[in-house]
């Protein structure tokens, strides 16, 4: 660059500055930096990926609670594996949000956070207990079990069963996963009665019996009593397809004969 001779220096340099700057910045944009190694993976922008993802109510939570969002971001090295409720999920859930102190509100938060990473192969194989960002160490809160249901999984927190819906990060040693429930900690929210998982046992169901078994007899049998369905009106569906079939058949059968007695009267 040349300097015009008639101008001072500093007028110089002032007129020149602006293109001083942009050439810097073009520079500094265009000549890759070569300080940190080319294998370095990019820096995961969580809640960025969620509310890409389906999850952007969840990840502006997250984005307003510095704290939470300061924790997801510690761990990206060490492992994390999140759960993010859909945009549906969390709007249903944002009144009860918006009720929680503030402590609670980043425990909630931290509640979706595992400080581990588990690819979803690990998550289909692997049934049991995990520990959260908001897990004490102490008492071992704020966990849920993680639970396979077929192909899919679900996480239960005594309160909800969320099922995962979506994978939207998976690399190693990262991995954010969207659910369909907010997950709501029984520290928090009332836990649901534990629904029986099993028949009760025999003792229990003849306590039962009288009750739904219909005009007082014993559910002795109750292959025998729902056998053959016998509605009201008299006869079953399949017994009037049978039927039909049949009235069918016999129609063809009368037609043949007929045909027969014709052919037997014209050959004579
Ligand atoms: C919020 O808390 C108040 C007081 O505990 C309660 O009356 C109200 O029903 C709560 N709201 C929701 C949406 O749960
Ligand atoms: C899970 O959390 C409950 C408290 O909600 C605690 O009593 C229990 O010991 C924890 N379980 C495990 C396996 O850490
Ligand atoms: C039901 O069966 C028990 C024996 O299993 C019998 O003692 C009882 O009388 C029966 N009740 C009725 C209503 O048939």
């Amino acid at each position: 660059m040349r300097m015009h001779p008639t101008l001072p220096p500093p007028l110089i340099f002032l007129l020149l500055q602006p293109f001083l700057c942009s050439f810097h910045l073009i520079s500094s944009l265009s000549s890759p930096n070569p300080d940190p190694p080319s294998s370095a993976p990019p820096i995961l922008d969580i809640p960025s990926l969620m509310s890409k993802n389906g999850c952007k109510a969840f990840a502006s939570l997250l984005t307003s609670t510095a704290d939470a969002a300061d924790s997801y971001s510690s761990n990206l090295d060490s492992g994390l594996t999140a759960f993010c409720p859909i945009d549906r999920a969390t709007n249903t859930f944002l009144p009860l949000f918006k009720n929680l102190t503030a402590d609670d509100k980043l425990s909630l938060l931290l509640y979706h956070a595992v400080p581990l990473y588990y690819s979803l192969r690990m998550l289909q194989s692997n049934n049991g207990v995990v520990n959260t960002f908001a897990t004490d160490g102490t008492t071992k809160n704020y966990n849920f079990t993680v639970q396979n249901d077929g192909e899919a999984v679900t996480l239960q927190t005594q309160v909800i069963t969320a099922r995962i819906t979506d994978t939207v990060v998976d690399r190693d040693p990262v991995a954010v996963y969207a659910i369909d429930s907010v997950l709501q900690p029984p520290e928090l929210f009332k836990p649901v009665a534990v629904p029986v998982p099993a028949p009760a046992p025999a003792h229990d169901a003849v306590a039962d019996s009288p009750k739904s078994g219909k005009s007082g007899r014993n559910h002795t049998t109750p292959s025998g009593a729902d056998g053959p369905a016998s509605s009201e009106n008299g006869k079953s569906a399949e017994q009037e397809a049978a039927d039909a079939n049949a009235a069918a058949s016999s129609r063809r059968l009368f037609a043949g004969a007929a045909a027969v007695v014709v052919v037997l009267v014209a050959s004579f």
